[in-house]
């Protein structure tokens, strides 16, 4: 069951939190990982746990909001059987407080960013007769959040893509689903409470754990155990859904 063998596996943001976890748990089920990223650094980071624990991981240096060199990597890598839209920046503001540069960078990353993958990944996967996509949306793209206004946007942007991506090829066999998590605790939440409330670091991250109905942030791992089913063989009936991980958050914070 879930074994990746011999599948070619690009993780975008593959070097941190939630795409490092994925990158390492899709090379242990056998797939052959390529780490799109922004920091070549993490990238070779993760690229080589995956080969100390006898993987194969190859290092594409890459802002994921360029198309020429988004191109330019997945032509390198040629055949790619998993795509795994990851890559994401945070952003705290209100639509009165989110500049139009914020807006912008936002934009370029998390949705022009996931367009630019697809755009490369999918003539790829229909030559080849088929893949799965993973995009990763957020509770932020169901629910009204306090202060997200532009990563609301983009996450919402994210969702209404995979459904388009799935409904336009499902003839080709490629099967394409969003995970919607809640708070998750990687490098992405410590570094966004630092910015946005310098000195109260332990305040917010106990309001961020007990904002969970299930009382605790979701861990890398275990999106990285739900991205594994859906890229798997297992799940060939599923697609065009989104998966909420989110510790009761949407349906149950009554
Ligand atoms: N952590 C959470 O609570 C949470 C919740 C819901 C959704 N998400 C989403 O999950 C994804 C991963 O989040 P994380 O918490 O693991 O983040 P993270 O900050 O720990 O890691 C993100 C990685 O993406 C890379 N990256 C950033 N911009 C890039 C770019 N332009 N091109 C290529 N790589 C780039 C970074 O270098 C980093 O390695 C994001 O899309 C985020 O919106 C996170």
């Amino acid at each position: 069951m879930f074994s990746l063998t011999g599948k070619h596996a690009v993780v975008t943001g593959g070097g941190s939190g939630i795409g490092r976890a994925i990158a390492l748990l899709f090379a242990r089920q056998g797939a052959i990982l390529h780490l799109l990223e922004l920091s070549a650094e993490a990238g070779q980071a993760v690229a080589a746990e995956i080969a100390q624990a006898g993987g194969l991981a190859h290092v594409h240096a890459a802002d994921v909001s360029q198309q020429a060199a988004v191109v330019a990597a997945f032509q390198a890598i040629g055949r790619v059987d998993i795509l795994v839209n990851n890559a994401g920046i945070a952003h705290v503001g209100t639509v009165e407080t989110t500049s139009e540069a914020d807006f912008e960078r936002v934009y370029q990353v998390n949705v022009k960013g996931a367009y630019n993958c697809l755009f490369a990944a999918v003539p790829l996967m229909k030559a080849q007769g088929g893949g799965a996509i993973i995009n990763m949306a957020s509770i932020a793209a169901h629910v009204g959040l306090t202060d997200r206004f532009a990563y609301s946007m983009s996450k919402g942007a994210i969702f209404a893509m995979t459904l388009s991506v799935a409904r336009d090829y499902l003839a080709a066999g490629i099967r394409c689903n969003s995970i919607s998590p809640a708070r998750v605790h990687t490098p992405f939440v410590d570094g966004f409470i630092a910015k946005n409330y310098a000195g109260r670091e332990d305040e917010i991250f106990a309001k961020l754990s007990a904002s969970q109905p299930i009382g605790r942030m979701g861990q890398p791992d275990e999106v990285a155990a739900l991205a594994l089913f859906l890229c798997s063989d297992q799940a060939g009936f599923i697609t065009g859904c989104d998966y909420p991980l989110d510790g009761g958050f949407i349906k149950l914070n009554t």
